[in-house]
């Protein structure tokens, strides 16, 4: 069922939960996600981000073949299609393209002109029972081989945001994309609480799921967090799963390398990480 992730996500907040954001970026990630999903009874949110929109020849391809998959799949779980870190242009055209939801990132601009822009997706997301989330504050990450650690967001700007109608919000709270460096810090639980004393209800957005320590996953949550996105482990998991097919020279066997067993071994290793994930957030069961 293809439905926008606003519920889901106050649901997974009254019920001190979070639903997992995972990334897509071919067929096979879609198939592994969405069984997953409904062998474990949780509802999901898959993440498109315009690289991989791109990847897969644009949004339209994307939201076609995510409604195909529910219907050809029958996936009863909720089913949220989602935009990651889209521009304001990327919102239109996952909007036209029938996505569910979208992610606005404004963060690198100016607060005023993040305010705008968000205001002007809120009203149209209405109009069309679409969830939106907006960012405040920048989420770090690796750039040129460079970890930076982000900016932590400041909480009345999050209230400035949060005020204008968004579902969910994420905010950086030292999380980074992609993996951590040695000598991180650890999430700024101190800002985590400030943002939510300002933002009360509002559903949080954790961002950079991949290598956060179970406890810190916890207590995320327990502090407001009902999202988490994850998208770098799938693809470490699925890289390790089809090197090892290939080292063990299985593709040189039989029909080994007819692409439908070449990437099983990696569509497997997606499941498994999503299995863990599901069941470490809280969402098994809860569809
Ligand atoms: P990771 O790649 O670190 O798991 O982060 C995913 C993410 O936050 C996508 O928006």
């Amino acid at each position: 069922m293809l439905v926008s992730a606003k519920e889901m996500l106050e649901k997974a907040r009254d019920g001190k939960y979070a639903v997992g954001q995972f990334n897509i970026n071919n067929l096979e990630w879609t198939k592994s996600i969405l069984q997953t999903a409904q062998e474990l009874q949780s509802p999901v949110i898959l993440g498109v981000s315009e690289g991989a929109g791109k990847y897969m020849t644009g949004f339209k391809t994307v939201a076609a073949m995510v409604k195909a998959m529910i219907e050809e799949m029958n996936i009863t779980v909720p089913v949220a299609l989602h935009l990651d870190h889209g521009s304001y242009e990327g919102c239109y055209k996952c909007i036209e393209a029938g996505f569910s939801s979208i992610m606005f990132d404004g963060s690198h601009y100016p607060i005023e002109e993040n305010v705008a822009k968000t205001k002007e997706l809120v009203k149209i997301c209405a109009e069309k029972g679409m969830s939106l989330e907006a960012e405040v504050g920048s989420i770090g990450g690796e750039e040129d081989g460079v970890v930076g650690l982000g900016e932590c967001a400041d909480p009345k700007e999050c209230k400035q945001i949060a005020d204008l109608g968004i579902d969910f919000l994420a905010a950086g709270i030292g999380n980074i994309h992609g993996k951590y460096p040695e000598n991180w810090p650890g999430l700024r639980f101190d800002v985590l609480e400030n943002i939510k004393k300002e933002v009360g209800d509002m559903p949080l957005v954790l961002h950079g799921g991949t290598g956060i320590p179970a406890d810190m996953i916890k207590k995320a949550i327990s502090l407001g967090v009902a999202k988490i996105n994850v998208n770098t482990e799938c693809q470490l998991s699925f890289a390790a799963a089809t090197r090892k097919y290939i080292e063990e020279g299985k593709d040189l066997q039989g029909k080994g390398f007819d692409p439908r067993k070449l990437l099983a071994p990696g569509a497997e290793a997606i499941k498994e990480t999503v299995k863990e994930k599901m069941e470490l957030f809280g969402s098994v069961g809860k569809a």
